[in-house]
């Protein structure tokens, strides 16, 4: 027989040699028999007569393949098997069994083995087996590395996306990053603001500093002034010590001013003030403290119609736009939601847990549909909630129906001001209805979906005061 020629796999030292196999089998002749054979075909092979040493030629060296006797005395195949593709899930294993032991391999299949083959086997069946095995690997691995490669040119910080413009900002963003200059970044809520601010930061000059967050819409209009400035002991009632603000601890760093929008027009003045000077003075204090800082805004409205509204000064808005960045919503760039999902998949914890790495088609085109108000976030949510229902390796229509829960699913009777038992009644109303509209009046057939007896539907109907015959129609 010819042996058959394979791609290497190189080495450490770049050499392109043939995978290595390793036999294990406690019958010496059969052992022999198959190194025998694993060789002729090209690729070198060692062999063990038991679990112990095989396990310890696996730590020894690198193997691509494991040919696997089913019953051996000791420790079985079946067992080894299970703690080979535990420790090793790169190693392929074909389990070789006597005539008897078929079953053995076909559960052995289901504990992760490539392919069984039966004694007394021919070379030929057994260096098919191996070919094949190898070939699967082959091409599993050039599609690893294609995706790894997309997932790589897709990525920016801690971002993916395909789309145009957001590869346009990450553009921008790796540009401006190493640069002082203040950045508006703009876009509705959930887009990835806060994402592209960090970013900024984390591949600046300044990343060794601090990255400091105010998000000027949760602070009371009262409080923002002492928060942002600091204060001297004594400064008003209650300053029992001194206390820096958030500008001075941004002193090396970045701050990043979110919801800017909503800082009142005098804040703004005194902001002014500190953006032109990078000086700050302490409520209470007359000394003014340089901060050397880099400072990136956000917000999910259009600033300029704020100008025009009069809420934001034209000076102040100038100063903080010098370099505005747009985050386009999601349902413009629906190209992004299955980079997305993977990418949440692969991130969270529980997905990694339950091994849930795939989504069936039909909640993709549920996802792929829904006009995301809330942009990533959202997406996320619905996830996340997916990922806690799902059952199985792959999140179903229904995981993704039930977490949608978005304004077009919200059940047209719920209200948590009415007592439960209302509540209940017109939950049950509402089902009882949608039931026998989908089964036009048919009570027998709503019933069964149901999984209730016909008798106590027609109880319920009349209860409910519901007129099934409407229902009736062709
Ligand atoms: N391109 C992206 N790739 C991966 N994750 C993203 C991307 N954009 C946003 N996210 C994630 O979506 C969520 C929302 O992002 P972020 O907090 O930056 O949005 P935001 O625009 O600041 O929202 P808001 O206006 O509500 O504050 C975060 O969990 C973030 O990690
Ligand atoms: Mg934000």
């Amino acid at each position: 027989m010819v042996p058959v020629p394979f791609a290497g796999m190189p080495e450490p030292d770049g050499k392109l040699t043939n995978p290595r196999i390793l036999v294990v089998d406690d019958d010496p002749l059969i052992r022999r028999q198959l190194q025998h054979l694993c060789e002729q075909q090209g690729y070198p092979a060692d062999v063990a007569q038991d679990a112990t040493e095989a396990l310890g030629r696996l730590q020894e060296r690198t193997y691509s393949l494991v040919l696997l006797d089913v019953m051996m005395p000791g420790r079985d195949g079946a067992s080894l098997l299970q703690e080979i593709r535990r420790r090793w899930a790169s190693i392929d294993v074909i389990m070789v069994t006597a005539h008897g032991t078929i079953r053995g391999a076909v559960e052995a299949m289901r504990w992760g083995a490539a392919d069984y083959v039966t004694k007394p086997f021919s070379a030929e069946e057994l260096a098919l087996a191996i070919r094949r095995v190898f070939d699967r690997r082959r091409l599993l691995d050039e599609i690893q590395s294609l995706k790894d490669q997309l997932a790589e040119r897709y990525r920016f910080a801690n971002m993916v996306s395909r789309n145009a413009r957001m590869r346009e900002v990450f553009r921008l963003v790796a540009s401006l990053a190493n640069t002082d200059v203040t950045v508006l970044v703009t876009g509705e809520s959930g887009t990835g603001k806060e994402l592209v601010a960090r970013a900024l930061h984390e591949h600046g000059k300044r990343r060794q500093g601090p990255f400091v967050p105010i998000n000027c819409a949760a602070i009371p209009e009262n409080l923002l002034e002492s928060e942002l400035f600091g204060y001297e002991k004594g400064a008003f009632t209650g300053a029992s010590v001194s206390r820096a603000g958030k500008l001075e601890s941004a002193h090396g760093g970045t701050l990043f001013l979110d919801e800017v929008e909503s800082i009142p027009l005098t804040m703004q003045s005194k902001l002014l003030r500190v953006l032109e000077e990078r000086t700050v003075e302490r409520l209470g204090s007359n000394e003014r403290t340089h901060v050397d800082m880099r400072v990136v805004a956000a917000s999910n409205r259009d600033l300029s119609q704020c100008v025009a509204q009069g809420t934001m000064r034209e000076d102040f808005y100038y100063r903080i736009a010098v370099v505005p960045l747009h985050l386009p919503p999601l349902r413009d760039r629906r190209e992004d939601i299955p980079l997305l999902v993977g990418e949440f998949l692969q991130r969270h914890p529980l997905a990694r847990e339950k091994g849930i790495d795939r989504i069936s088609e039909e909640a993709m085109s549920v996802l792929m549909e829904h006009d995301w108000p809330g942009n990533i976030r959202e997406l996320w949510n619905v996830l996340e909630r997916a990922i806690v229902t799902a059952d199985g390796h792959c999140i179903s229509h229904v995981d993704v129906g039930m977490a949608r829960g978005g304004e077009r699913q919200r059940l047209p009777f719920a209200s948590a001001n009415q007592p439960l038992r209302e509540f209940v009644r017109e939950a049950e109303r509402w089902y009882v209805q949608e039931l026998l509209k989908h089964f036009r009046g048919n009570v027998t057939q709503a019933a069964r979906h149901a999984g209730i007896d016909q008798a106590t539907l027609h109880r319920k109907i009349r209860d409910l005061g519901i007129r099934a015959a409407a229902f009736r129609h062709d």
